[in-house]
């Protein structure tokens, strides 16, 4: 099938590798020439260093590429999703699928970027999240990887399932959209809070503790959002959580530990240079929990962190000696 990945960063560069290698026709669009022209001529992307891009991988900034694609791939950051999405409206083949691969919540509007996407295409076209634990850098050069893919028409998603897999990356499907995209934007805010934690050089005990209560808080948004609660136990859910909270390849950790160390958030997350959606999701998952009246503790504190300026020492002792609980909310009923 002829596809167009949108966005020549790690991720959309390495999932373009990927379906190259999967026998598709594939271009890969970069939103500046420069960077484009750069690609083209080294044949190579400075975040995958080390994995060469074949010559039959077409490289260009020229939005031309979409026309008589059967498959649209969007991998830029999640702010620029809906442009990207606009861009694409009067040049698609009818019928043809999009694929958002990006992980966040758009700011104003708290939508998901699957409903970003459809907004922007219109209904007659199809659109699948695709998510899961999967780091550019190892999909990169090939390590097995487990993903899903969702979307509420059964076809688009088994569509992309067979796009995508093969012997070193699988692929699930469900039709809990928004249970997987809610899963992939807010485990960005507790990688982010694991990484502050380690800054601070608190152990093992804290973050399993931060990873498992901040699943049980995405859950409980997710939930009253309409997601399923076996979701956020699935690959979207607990398996992006562990490879992002756990992994030096993850941007939004990197920054927290700066900010564990002393930075000041916004000088962190210029340091890291990559987009690190946790910093905006943890502004997205407060609204959303302050408009739906769900509580996040452990996302509030972020929020604190990041744009309150509040010591994350005292956050921590805070979420440390909030009134007892039960576990499981469904304890003793
Ligand atoms: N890197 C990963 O391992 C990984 C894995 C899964 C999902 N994701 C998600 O994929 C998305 C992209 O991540 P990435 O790691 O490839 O990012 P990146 O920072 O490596 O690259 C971002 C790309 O977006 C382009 N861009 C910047 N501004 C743009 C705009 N206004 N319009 C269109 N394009 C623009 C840049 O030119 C760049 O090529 C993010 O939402 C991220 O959470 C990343």
């Amino acid at each position: 099938m002829k596809i167009t990945v949108l966005g020549s960063g790690g991720w959309g560069t390495a999932l373009a590798l990927l379906l190259l290698e999967n026998g598709h026709d594939v271009t890969l669009w970069s939103y500046q020439e420069a960077e484009s022209a750069n690609l083209r001529e080294k044949r190579e992307n400075p975040v995958l260093k080390g994995v060469p891009l074949p010559e039959e991988l077409k490289l260009t900034a020229d939005m031309n590429c979409v026309r008589g694609c059967g498959a649209l791939v969007i991998a830029t950051p999640s702010f620029a999703v809906r442009g990207t999405a606009a861009q694409v409206r009067g040049l698609l083949d009818p019928g043809a699928v999009l694929v958002s691969v990006s992980k966040g919540v758009e700011k104003d509007t708290s939508l998901t970027l699957t409903d970003v996407i459809a907004q922007e295409v219109g209904e007659a076209h199809p659109v699948v999240g695709l998510s899961g634990p999967s780091h550019a850098e190892e999909v990169g050069r090939g390590v097995p990887t487990a993903v899903v893919a969702a979307s509420k028409d059964r076809a688009a998603a088994e569509l992309v399932q067979d796009l995508f897999m093969s012997r070193r990356f699988r692929v699930y499907t469900t039709d809990d959209v928004v249970g997987v995209e809610l899963g992939a934007a807010l485990k960005n805010i507790i990688a982010l809070c694991a990484g502050v934690c380690d800054g601070l050089g608190y152990g093992d005990n804290t973050k399993a503790a931060l990873m498992t209560r901040g699943l049980t808080e995405i859950a409980r948004l997710g939930e009253a959002m309409g997601g399923r609660k076996e979701t956020f136990a699935g690959l979207a859910g607990l398996g992006d959580l562990i490879v992002t909270c756990t992994s030096m390849h993850s941007r939004n950790r990197r920054c927290g530990i700066l900010i564990g160390q002393g930075a000041a958030p916004a000088e962190a997350v210029r340091e890291i240079g990559m987009v690190v959606e946790g910093y905006y999701a943890a502004a997205n998952a407060k609204n959303l929990a302050d408009k739906l009246g769900v509580e996040m503790p452990i996302a509030q504190a972020a929020y604190q962190v990041l744009y309150e300026n509040k010591d994350p020492r005292a956050v921590i002792a805070e979420l440390m000696t909030r009134k007892k609980k039960h576990e499981s909310e469904e304890s003793w009923v």
